[in-house]
């Protein structure tokens, strides 16, 4: 598996030494929880972040492009670590938008959300909607969030239905999108009381620092795992209408997410009667690679669990990449498509081939794609839809290079409140990225010069 994923492979015992100094945690974990509330509590004293995350996309019609939205409701900051001690901190919050400050100040915690997707016709877009605040209330399973400036969200106490309204008439976005989900809520695990990975481990192993923050302190629930949508937004005086499928969940993490781990593949599809999703992930410094696999059919759970890279034979999901080449605009490798095949505790076996047709996010350390998926039980009837999946490759030291590039961009310099994606591209004459004053980077050239795929 990890044989595939060149780039992080190469870079991965490298990364391991910037996870130092992270892992206090004296922030709270609230009690009695809804499934999709608040989890955690995030503020200026603490290094939290949670974010309430949302994806649609339709089937591509007639040669054009998938069109998707993906919104997240984001609390805390991102933050990027380049150096022991010192941050890139990210206004915009994950998933690793441009818009960012240096750290070191501005202490206060931040909240806002982030769009990003594309219309029919191929073109990406990306928004940040900066927030004065972020609340998440309850009433009962019944969940709203206020992001006060830029939108809000509901999902109902039943789980059916999610909706949110976007409302930043200033920044020209507006409009409203809902999910009417077809399939159970679950956790990331076989458990209906733990949001967390910690049955993937024994009880009793013994946890790096990061290890114990991924499987005890990285929280997961979904409550939308998949369900017709409709989006209906308008963007900068375009309109983006459509109905497709949707999935909605949320995350919650007390430290930066580079300090803990290197890789994270999250794979969603909705093929026919089927809803399906699976992690793959890579702790930083830790050969206890992850993956979790979940698979309904109809509104029956097949599977639904987390557990270690290749200590299963059964009731386990195989997650292989294809068709990895040089993507030139990132600088990284990457794959065309995944193939994903569970094996269910009785031995059924379902496989599905979810391939990338527009690439949403295109950054070193983030990509994101829309696009198809086909499959079924193997020798039982096949279907065909959509699928939306995403890398993030947190410890990927060349990303140290675009982020100060995109930060010499007269186009991507702060204060933004709101842009079009800056693309690397745009760089006319890109120059030796220059660390911004006051930040120390460790082994910067020798890293960089490592990152060049091979394969
Ligand atoms: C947040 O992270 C910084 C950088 O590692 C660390 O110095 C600080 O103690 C952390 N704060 C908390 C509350 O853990
Ligand atoms: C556990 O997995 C089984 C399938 O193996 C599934 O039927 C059940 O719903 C799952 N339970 C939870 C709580 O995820
Ligand atoms: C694609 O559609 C959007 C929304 O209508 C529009 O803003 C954009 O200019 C179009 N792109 C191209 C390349 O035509
Ligand atoms: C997955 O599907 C795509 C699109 O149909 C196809 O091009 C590709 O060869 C398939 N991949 C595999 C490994 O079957």
């Amino acid at each position: 598996m990890r044989q595939s994923f060149v780039t992080s492979t190469l870079l991965l015992g490298l990364a391991s030494s910037c996870s130092a100094g992270l892992l206090g945690r004296p922030y709270h974990v609230r009690e009695q929880i809804p499934h999709d509330g608040q989890y955690i509590d995030v503020n200026a004293q603490n290094n939290a972040t949670e974010w309430w995350w949302v994806q649609v996309a339709a089937p591509a019609v007639d040669g054009q492009s998938p069109p998707s939205l993906h919104v997240t409701f984001y609390q805390g900051k991102f933050r990027f670590l380049i150096s022991r001690d010192t941050f890139l901190t990210f206004r915009s919050g994950y998933p690793l938008s441009i818009i960012k400050e240096v750290s070191g100040g501005a202490n206060a915690p931040e909240n806002y959300i982030v769009l990003n997707g594309a219309f029919p016709n191929g073109t990406v877009f990306a928004y940040t909607l900066p927030a004065t605040s972020g609340t998440v209330s309850h009433v009962g399973e019944a969940v709203s969030g206020d992001w006060a400036g830029a939108g809000s969200f509901q999902n109902s106490a039943d789980l059916s239905t999610f909706t949110l309204t976007l409302d930043a008439p200033e920044l020209g976005v507006s409009g409203t999108l809902e999910i009417h989900s077809d399939a159970p809520p679950h956790f990331g695990c076989n458990s209906t009381t733990s949001p967390y990975f910690d049955s993937a481990v024994p009880s009793d192993a013994e946890l790096s620092a990061a290890e114990e923050i991924f499987f005890k302190q990285l929280g997961w629930t979904t409550s939308q795992p998949g369900g017709t949508a409709r989006v209906s937004v308008s963007l900068g005086g375009s309109d983006l209408s459509f109905s497709g499928v949707g999935y909605h969940d949320q995350n919650w993490m007390p430290a930066p997410i580079d300090g803990f781990m290197d890789d994270w593949y999250f794979l969603d599809a909705q093929v026919g009667p089927y809803d399906l999703s699976a992690v793959f992930s890579a702790i930083t410094g830790s050969t206890r690679d992850f993956n979790t696999g979940f698979l309904e059919h109809a509104g029956t759970v097949l599977q639904n669990q987390c557990s270690l890279q290749g200590s299963r034979t059964q009731d386990l999901v195989t997650i292989t990449p294809f068709g990895v080449s040089f993507d030139e605009p990132s600088g990284v490798n990457v794959m065309s498509g995944f193939i994903l095949e569970y094996t269910l505790k009785n031995g059924d076996l379902y496989s599905f081939n979810l391939t990338g047709q527009s690439l949403v996010l295109d950054q070193p350390f983030y990509h994101r794609w829309v696009g198809s998926a086909t499959g079924g039980k193997v020798g039982g009837e096949q279907f065909s839809g959509v699928s939306l999946y995403d890398w993030l490759n947190p410890s990927l030291p060349l990303s140290l290079t675009s982020i100060i590039r995109y930060m010499q961009m007269p186009a991507c310099k702060p204060p933004l409140r709101s842009m079009k994606w800056c693309s690397f591209e745009n760089l006319e004459s890109p120059e030796e990225p220059q660390v911004p004053a006051g930040t120390a980077v460790f082994g910067f050239a020798t890293l960089v010069g490592l990152a060049v795929p091979s394969n």
